[in-house]
């Protein structure tokens, strides 16, 4: 099973499109995968769920939260196993090919963040290292010990637009990273700003398991960048508009990976999606402009199984 995060504390640059979307092009190929809303905002969970299914089945104990909630009471923590959920409306129209199953969010997954830094707190130098590296490899240890790796090829994690714990305790928790922009200028500034904080967590992560005793470094984490996926592309003439070359440019200069595959704008296909509960790559299109965004859909897919050699 190949962990992935989606991130970029950018908001609105694409993140949970392109994670519903690669999932279903996955499936579709007939992977088994396994998505993982971090978001408070639940944009990925009301993409393949009504808010009132969800309201009536998942809110109560069925969500991400429930799962962290669960470490602050008595008794066992939840699994993780038993929050996924295939989704009915995308499994009917995978036809068994492959399979796409989430584990919910809920809006107030905000406040699980805050209990996660309260926990951080306090004690010697000493309990605080271990403290530091139990919160932010909770996530971590919960997909290891409950969710079996041989039942999903892969499992991505749609990060919220920001770079608190949660979000952390997805980067620890991932074998690979990956970071949609917008080419804009301040997509291509904040590319910077997150490669030097994920840099800085995963310095501090590897120091603190170092000064723990030694069973624990053999756990030292390394997610590795897969690449910036560029989203929103305006293209002229099959190229991205010189508006926007200049920043797939930069982005490039920075010495990030930078795929060659992109996600082409389309407000059209992409506006109505969600309410559907089908992401656009698996909709029936009629339209050339829907083929063709279905195309770099399918074109970034298969650069990314080159990448993790799937
Ligand atoms: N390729 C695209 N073309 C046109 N519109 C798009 C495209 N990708 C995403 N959008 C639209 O842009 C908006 C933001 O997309 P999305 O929710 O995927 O971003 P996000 O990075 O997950 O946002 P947030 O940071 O709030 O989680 C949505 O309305 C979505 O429909
Ligand atoms: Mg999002």
């Amino acid at each position: 099973m190949h962990i992935i995060s989606i991130i970029n504390y950018k908001g609105g640059v694409g993140k949970t499109t392109l994670t519903a979307n690669l999932g279903a092009e996955l499936a579709f190929r007939g992977r088994n995968v396994l998505l993982l809303d971090l978001d408070p905002q639940a944009s990925l969970t009301f993409s393949f769920l009504r808010p009132e299914y969800w309201k009536l089945h998942f809110e109560k104990d069925r969500t991400i939260k429930a799962w962290f909630d669960s470490f602050e009471e008595p008794g066992a923590p939840l699994s993780l196993a038993t929050l996924i959920y295939a989704p009915g409306r995308v499994t009917r129209s995978l036809q068994n090919r492959g399979s796409l199953h989430l584990i919910a969010s809920h809006l107030g997954l905000i406040n699980v963040d805050l209990e996660l830094a309260t926990d951080l707190g306090g004690g010697s130098l000493k309990q605080a290292r271990k403290r530091y590296l139990r919160v932010h490899r909770r996530l971590s240890d919960g997909i290891r010990n409950d969710i079996d790796p041989n039942a999903y090829d892969y499992l991505l994690i749609d990060c919220p637009p920001n770079f608190n714990i949660v979000t952390k305790n997805a980067i620890v928790a991932s074998d690979y990273l990956l970071s949609p922009a917008k080419p804009d200028y301040l997509s291509t500034l904040g590319i910077d700003y997150l490669l030097r904080n994920l840099a800085e967590l995963v310095s501090n992560y590897n120091d603190y398991l170092q000064l723990e005793d030694s069973s624990e470094s053999a756990d030292a984490i390394a997610p590795k960048m897969l690449g910036v996926v560029f989203t929103m592309i305006q293209e002229y003439g099959n190229q991205p508009i010189s508006a926007q070359r200049p920043y797939i440019r930069q982005t490039n200069d920075l010495g990030v990976p930078v795929f060659d595959a992109y996600i082409k704008a389309n407000q059209t296909v992409f506006a109505t999606a969600p309410q559907d509960g089908v992401p656009v790559v698996l909709n029936q299109y009629q339209h050339r402009s829907h083929a063709s965004v279905v195309e770099s859909l399918e074109a970034l897919a298969t650069e990314l199984e080159g990448k993790v050699g799937a």
